[in-house]
């Protein structure tokens, strides 16, 4: 089967998306795919936090950062005073991509080919959301939304002014548009998941810097 470029419907809500990316066939994963992972959270989300692509439980669940990072996540996000339940959580590609072994699936980092594949979803979602806050988790995310020489390790933790690709730029004769923030912000930290990976002896100074950008983000919606 060919691939077929994504072409996210207009005016259909995150509702009419997750319908319409889950027959997505803009690039080879959805074939060894369970399923489409797509976004999920409120319409009224005014944090979007953006991962690397859903893995294994994910994918077998149908939902984002359910699985290790994903509980990971949600007490980083408790303890930064943050309600998982009001934002809203995507990935930057929206299938599991893995190399089959007899014993498990071993996720396999996406390439530039699905991240390209992938981001009229995303656009569409930012479309839809018009966030304040834009969190990317990971190198993935960062590069894929910031710029391709973002560096983590330098640059996490920092609130940075941003436009959403996708959403209309609001020329000076314009009047905004009335849900739209005046500015959107962005701000990288670390993948939930290279935390679980760190070494014993640093996991928790890991896991605690997370935490810190996460209250930036919470102090910059306060
Ligand atoms: N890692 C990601 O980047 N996204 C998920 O949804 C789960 C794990």
């Amino acid at each position: 089967q060919e691939n077929v470029p994504a072409s996210p419907p207009s005016g259909v809500g995150l509702e009419g998306l997750r319908a319409a990316a889950a027959g997505c066939r803009a690039c080879e994963l959805w074939e060894p795919a369970t399923q489409t992972v797509f976004g999920e959270g409120p319409e009224t989300a005014r944090i979007v936090f953006v991962g690397e692509q859903p893995g294994d439980q994910e994918d077998r669940k149908g939902e984002p950062f359910v699985g290790p990072a994903g509980r990971l996540l949600d007490r980083a996000l408790t303890e930064a005073g943050i309600e998982r339940k009001d934002t809203y959580i995507t990935n930057a590609v929206k299938h599991f991509r893995f190399t089959p072994t007899p014993k498990r699936r071993i996720h396999q980092s996406p390439g530039a080919e699905h991240l390209r594949a992938c981001r009229p979803w995303l656009e569409a979602e930012f479309e839809v959301l018009k966030p304040e806050v834009v969190v990317c988790l990971g190198a993935t995310a960062a590069k894929a939304l910031i710029s391709p020489s973002f560096r983590i390790t330098k640059e996490r933790g920092k609130l940075m002014p941003w436009t959403p690709p996708g959403v209309a730029q609001v020329t000076p004769d314009e009047e905004p548009e009335e849900d739209a923030p005046a500015q959107t912000w962005m701000l990288a930290t670390a993948h939930p998941s290279a935390i679980l990976r760190t070494p014993d002896e640093a996991r928790e100074a890991a896991y605690g810097a997370l935490v810190t950008d996460l209250r930036v983000v919470a102090g910059a919606l306060a």
